[in-house]
């Protein structure tokens, strides 16, 4: 577990976003980092005490001057028993009672007292945000090393657009795991490069050749290879999906971009390419919205795409340990031998994406692993688990064979 041990004292003042640190507990505690809230009068107009203890399954605690508090824990003490101290929401007013070292409730009384990071998720209206007033604590709140997660631009819940927007629960949690690190693992001190997704490769500004690949598959391999201690780069076509926690990733659009993308990603130790690349793209995508009636139906003339993984696999720079997929829909180990060969990578995953099985955008998967020496057929599983196998067999290989691993 990426967080196990570490505490999280959370700070939640009085916004509309604060129904959002209830996911916030729930994922901090799943990454196994225990949590402790301090609720403000504020905050407990928007989130109970009751729901921030139940899902912290911890005391809450809101007032400075209660006894029992101070008897069994001051708030010196709250304050220092934590490894990092996160404001969410962090509203206009707590920012400027922190910016002027008030302490005139028990967050801002423990935010003076605590020598441990702090990590603010701002969150109010537009024009508050842009107010000078705003802006100017803020420059002396970072100046002072509290560091910042959001806000992001989007509507508001006062009608308004703009910046203001609490950071979404797992952009907070993700400045949380950055803060504290990668997790150590069999795979520290490795890099891996992994491609995911579709690309789409347009035929003019509004259309595009693409695919039904959902990129869960690759996005459960990169944050798989990233819990075992890998510095991961993930690069991804368009996809529905959330970054993963601990991995660098990199959006990209087209079969080209990906190519660059993952170039520019070198030297690494491992490369998976489970991207569903476009294997052509359009000769000449026209630069204007192609009409009908212009000249009868029209051709598209299509050129071949970079072969990614072949083109890794062949060098120079060449990962120590290459992994392809095959999607087949048919004799699903046989073509994946012959591919195996053909793009000159290590491993292939090979996987039936024949309709019937619902890989395509499903949660699930049946594949097997073949490398040189044979071949291993995987029972079905998840695409979060195919990705931890995978992450654990490579592992194994490094292992097992220092540099050499294939
Ligand atoms: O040739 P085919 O598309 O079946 O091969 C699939 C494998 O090759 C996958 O690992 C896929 O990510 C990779 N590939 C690639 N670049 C391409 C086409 C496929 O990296 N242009």
């Amino acid at each position: 577990m990426a967080l196990a041990g570490k505490r999280v004292l959370l700070i939640v003042s009085g916004g509309i976003a604060a129904y959002k640190v209830l996911e916030l507990i729930r994922r901090l505690r799943e990454r196994g980092a225990s949590v402790r809230a301090v609720l403000t009068k504020g905050g407990a107009q928007f989130v109970t005490p009751l729901s921030l203890s139940a899902l912290s399954e911890d005391k809450v605690y809101t007032d400075l001057f209660s006894l029992t508090d101070e008897s069994e824990m001051g708030h010196i003490q709250l304050s220092r028993d934590a490894d990092l101290v996160v404001v969410a929401p962090a509203t206009a007013d707590i920012l400027a009672r922190m910016a002027a070292g008030m302490a005139d409730d028990l967050a801002t009384t423990v935010l003076l007292a605590t020598d441990k990071p702090v990590l603010a998720a701002p969150a109010m209206n537009v024009r508050m945000w842009e107010h000078p007033a705003t802006q100017d604590n803020l420059d002396r709140l970072r100046r002072r090393g509290v560091r910042m997660v959001g806000p992001n631009a989007g509507p508001m819940a006062c009608n308004e657009y703009g910046f203001g927007r609490m950071a979404e629960p797992e952009e907070i949690l993700a400045a949380i795991s950055r803060h504290f690190g990668r997790p150590a693992g069999p795979l520290t001190g490795r890099r891996a490069l992994v491609t995911s997704g579709p690309t789409h490769e347009p035929i003019d500004p509004v259309r595009y050749i693409a695919n039904h690949s959902s990129g869960k598959q690759g996005h459960a391999i990169a944050a798989a290879l990233a819990a075992l201690g890998a510095e991961t780069v993930l690069v991804t076509g368009p996809t529905d999906e959330a970054d993963p926690l601990d991995v660098h990733t990199v959006a990209v659009t087209t079969a080209v971009e990906m190519m660059e993308a993952c170039r520019a990603a070198l030297p690494v130790d491992i490369a998976v390419c489970a991207a569903a690349v476009a294997d052509w793209r359009v000769a000449s995508r026209a630069d204007e919205k192609i009409k009908k009636g212009d000249g009868g139906t029209p051709t598209l003339t299509l050129v071949e795409n970079p072969d990614i993984l072949a083109s890794l696999s062949a060098g120079p720079g060449r990962p120590a340990l290459v992994v392809g997929f095959a999607a087949e829909t048919e004799q699903v180990v046989a073509h994946a031998r012959a591919k195996r060969e053909r793009k000159g990578c290590d491993w292939i995953l090979a996987n039936d994406v024949s309709p019937e099985t619902g890989t395509f955008g499903g949660d699930a998967n049946r594949v097997h692993l073949i490398r040189a020496d044979g071949h291993e057929a995987w029972p079905e599983m998840s695409k979060a688990e195919v990705g931890q196998r995978l992450a654990s067999a490579i592992a194994r290989s490094f292992q097992g064979a220092g540099d050499g691993a294939a």
